[in-house]
């Protein structure tokens, strides 16, 4: 296999909004290269409805948003960091609609012909408080920040290029303190491994909702940033908060096509497939309660009655609304024969979110000198045991703002070490791409039935003898072939599958989004505790 080599002042892994903000913010630092596993607009951002919450009218406080947050995450938020990510908000707001970005407006009942934002509502907000783009805001922030990228000639994207691993002092055997100092990365068009150089690295690689069999979240999220930062030494944390998304759409032709929160926020409910409101008995807010208790009450209601999905019914709000508030999810579902302002939309929950991944501070910095994570890959203590909706990409936009202010005050080194070329096994047999993908189906199918939404010891054991003997024999798999992308997002996953399992089994409680039916209540010795993951050093 080919090597190249890039130098560069700072590497971004990763294309969505904590990728692309960082990058504007860091380009004064010279040359700045993007590496992204697909086209440069497919993240998981891009797929974001719902938006972006943040305290902008004045019925609403940083008090009540930081009160929404903390009583979600279920006693291990970080209170500093909410402060601070709430706080910093509308500052991010405000610069992301200078740059283009347009959110929806509607007009003010206080001034004829005065527009104002539209603010939306979902579960576990006391306000409505989330600026969205009809439901596309995700695809909307993408368009913004790649139009201001295009204008930047010191930021280059590197397209159908993932990250392999981590560069890091200590694997070059230079002792001291453990710094990063680039990747290794594949070009997946030239199948070549290119040596990335950099003073600065960026992880911005999103979520891993790939590693369960039913998700809300693109093909691309295989937990990459998580597992190569736990290769490289940097510690991980609450891996074991994996939030469901309530309402998925279910039909068989459709893929992972999430029905925002949004819906439920305008008046949409949750119902049996027989039309009974299920949610009225388990939570005051109802169809609105948080994600975690939602997406339980579904699972209860399809396990009590035995269906294959519940409903969310919109049919009783005026067709015309649905279909200017939801244009997205309305020519969707009709293009699978469901007119959603006439009937009730089948729906199931799925994996959406990881709340836990690479520890950093608010900041940004990882454990590893040179390392930042920022966004869905990190765990900065804001979402706490379950993220209040929308929040996520709020804490893109505050963190990677600050993790390039503290790149801007930083000196980086120019990095002199000599790193070696990439070596990979010669070995190529398409007849072996079958353990590949045999593999990647068990493990999510294994995920989805015992380390889901409700989860027991017993489960969890199995599901980690299993993973280990499997990572055994992708290790070895991995070593004698040459380098492809599903093998590399396959032992992504399976390290990434260990460490959610790890962090269930160390969690001896039931809190927030992790509910073990051999501790059913929280433990209060716990409340403030992460579970905190780091790789015994080779
Ligand atoms: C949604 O639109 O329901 C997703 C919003 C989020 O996950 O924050």
């Amino acid at each position: 296999m080919n090597n190249s080599v890039q130098k560069c002042d700072v590497l971004i892994l990763g294309s969505g909004i904590a990728g692309l903000t960082f990058a504007l913010k860091v380009a004064s630092r010279g040359r700045v290269c993007i590496v992204t596993k697909k086209h440069r607009a497919e993240s998981n951002t891009n797929y974001a409805q719902g938006g972006v919450a943040a305290v902008t009218s004045k019925e609403d406080s940083f008090e009540m948003h930081v009160r929404d947050t903390l009583d979600a995450g279920a006693g291990l938020c970080n209170e500093e960091v909410v402060r601070t990510v709430i706080e910093e908000g509308p500052a991010r707001i405000a610069e992301l609609i200078e740059l283009g970005m347009r959110f929806t407006e509607r007009e003010t009942k206080m001034a004829a012909g005065g527009r104002e934002l539209d603010l939306g509502k979902e579960g576990g907000h006391s306000k409505r408080r989330i600026l969205h783009a009809k439901d596309v805001t995700g695809r909307e922030i993408e368009k913004a920040l790649l139009a201001a990228i295009a204008k930047r000639p010191a930021i280059e994207i590197f397209e159908d290029h993932i990250g392999i691993d981590l560069i890091t002092s200590h694997k070059l055997g230079i002792t001291g303190q453990n710094r990063c100092l680039g990747a290794h990365v594949l070009d997946k068009q030239r199948r070549e491994v290119v040596t990335f150089h950099a003073g600065v690295v960026l992880l911005a690689t999103g979520g891993c909702g790939k590693v369960y069999l039913y998700t809300t979240n693109p093909d691309i999220a295989t937990g990459d940033g998580v597992a190569m930062a736990y290769r490289a030494g940097a510690a991980i944390a609450n891996m074991e908060f994996i939030q469901f998304h309530p309402t998925c759409l279910y039909h068989p032709k459709a893929k992972s096509f999430l029905i925002s929160e949004a819906v439920r926020g305008e008046g949409g409910v949750l119902k049996t497939i027989g039309g009974a409101e299920f949610m009225d008995a388990t939570h005051p807010l109802k169809s609105l309660a948080p994600r975690d208790i939602v997406a339980r009450a579904i699972d209860s209601e399809m396990k009590r009655s035995g269906a294959d999905h519940v409903t969310l019914d919109i049919t009783h709000k005026p067709a015309r609304f649905t279909m200017e508030r939801f244009p997205n999810i309305y020519a969707t579902c009709l293009q699978y024969g469901l007119d959603i302002t006439k009937v009730p939309i089948p729906v199931v929950p799925a994996a959406h979110y990881q709340c836990g991944g690479v520890l950093t501070n608010v900041d940004g910095e990882t454990e590893l000198a040179g390392l930042y994570a920022v966004g869905e890959v990190a765990c900065t203590g804001l979402h706490g045991a379950n993220r209040l909706a929308s929040n996520s990409l709020l804490e893109a936009l505050v963190c990677a703002n600050r993790a390039a202010q503290s790149v801007l005050r930083s000196s980086v080194p120019s990095n002199k070490e000599r790193i070696p070329e990439w070596h990979s096994g010669n070995a190529s047999n398409p007849d072996e791409l079958v353990v590949v993908s045999h593999n990647w189906d068990e493990i999510r199918r294994m995920m989805w039935d015992y380390v889901g939404i409700v989860r027991t010891d017993k489960r969890l054991r199995r599901a980690q003898a299993r993973i280990a003997n499997l990572q055994a024999e992708i290790q070895a798999y991995y070593w004698d072939f040459i380098v492809t992308n599903d093998l590399l997002e396959l032992r992504n996953i399976a390290t990434v599958v260990g460490l959610i399992i790890q962090c269930a089994l160390e969690r001896r409680e039931s809190r927030g989004l992790h509910y073990n039916l051999d501790y059913l209540d929280p433990n209060p010795d716990w409340s403030k505790r992460d579970t905190i993951v780091r790789k015994i050093p080779d």
